[in-house]
């Protein structure tokens, strides 16, 4: 029996930071044994909002990094298929064919549209970024995959992906299946400075690759309860981002219960909080940073990683296009 397929991937915009983690890199990690794993480093997507020659020469660079970062969580190059988007350009041609099978005001209705819009300021779209969905339909159809661990604001492009799968296969025959969207346990967390999401672009991350010294200096400046001016005045531990870390990634249940004892009775201070949460962080980390050190001594290593898997890709896309243009009819 074969195992079921996961595809997923990240964009190489930047390093992978702990959003990511509890959003779709634990998930990942956990299936791997179960599953067949793929990940795929989506440089054609960063093209949608970053096309610039400045910003496509740091492509490869954030390529390796993020290639680091899987293996640094515990992702096993051994069993796994890494591999760069634009080594398989079979991609293209599956998106192409699948952007004649959902309309235009279907994927404005796509929230991550607007939500890039705003940030980045962006007030006409390109054809490229309206069609992000469609290619990342065509990254998880290409390899029939039947599960995809994505952080929360992935599932509308997961969504985009089965209406396409059903789409293609009410028109031409069963060809593809209709994956599903697994969503983390914390499928958004809260940025270190208290805005709704974590994300590089709002520069209020913690990166899986930061020592320990940043750690604690970023945990130090964390955005806490603003109406608590003193140690001794009582704090709001709900909607509280240093509690909110804490839950989720302190081992230490007993710590985190008398913190928040302690803090909703104005009995200990922010620096304490802080302090300790810095403490649960970095050992959180520390296996991650043991993995990465190893890793990154072998120089020649990542590369060897993404040219073996886009050598096991290339031929799975090879017969998905075969099997497509032949349910069309195309010659
Ligand atoms: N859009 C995803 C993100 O920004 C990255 C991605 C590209 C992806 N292709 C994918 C995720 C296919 C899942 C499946 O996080």
């Amino acid at each position: 029996m074969n195992k079921p397929r996961i595809l997923t991937g990240d964009r190489p915009t930047g390093p992978l930071h702990l959003g990511h983690y509890v959003g779709t890199l634990v998930n990942r990690v956990r299936l791997q044994d179960s599953h067949e794993l793929f990940l795929v480093v989506a440089d054609y997507h960063t093209l949608t909002t970053q096309p610039t020659r400045e910003k496509v020469a740091r492509t490869h660079e954030n390529a390796r990094a993020i290639v680091l970062d899987y293996l640094s969580v515990g992702i096993d190059p051994e069993r796994a298929t890494i591999y760069v988007q634009s080594d398989v350009p079979e991609v293209a041609e599956l998106t192409l064919l699948f952007s004649m099978l959902v309309t235009v005001p279907r994927l404005e209705r796509v929230p991550t549209l607007k939500e890039v819009m705003r940030e980045q300021n962006i007030t006409h779209p390109s054809l490229g970024l309206l069609s992000y969905p469609v290619l990342q339909a065509a990254d998880i159809l290409l390899v029939h995959a039947d599960l995809v661990p994505v952080g929360g604001d992935q599932e509308s492009h997961v969504e985009v992906t089965r209406e396409i799968a059903r789409r293609f296969n009410q028109m031409y025959g069963a060809v593809f299946k209709e994956p599903q969207a697994l969503i983390g346990d914390v499928p958004i967390l809260v940025g270190i400075d208290g805005k709704l999401k974590m994300s590089k672009s709002l520069g209020n991350a913690i990166y899986l690759s930061d020592d320990a010294e940043t750690v604690s200096a970023k945990v130090m400046q964390m955005y806490t309860d603003p109406a608590r001016i003193r140690a001794d005045v009582p704090g709001a531990v709900e909607g509280n981002p240093v509690f909110t870390f804490h839950d989720t990634f302190n081992d230490d249940k007993t710590e985190v219960q008398d913190l928040k004892a302690r803090y909703r009775a104005g009995k200990v201070g922010d620096v304490e909080v802080k302090q300790k949460l810095a403490r649960a962080l970095n050992r959180f980390l520390d296996p991650m940073r043991a993995r990465r050190a190893e890793y990154e001594d072998r120089t020649s290593l990542v590369d060897d990683i993404l040219e073996a898997g886009a050598n096991h890709v290339r031929p799975i896309a090879r017969e998905t296009l075969r099997m497509v243009r032949a349910a069309m009819g195309l010659c």
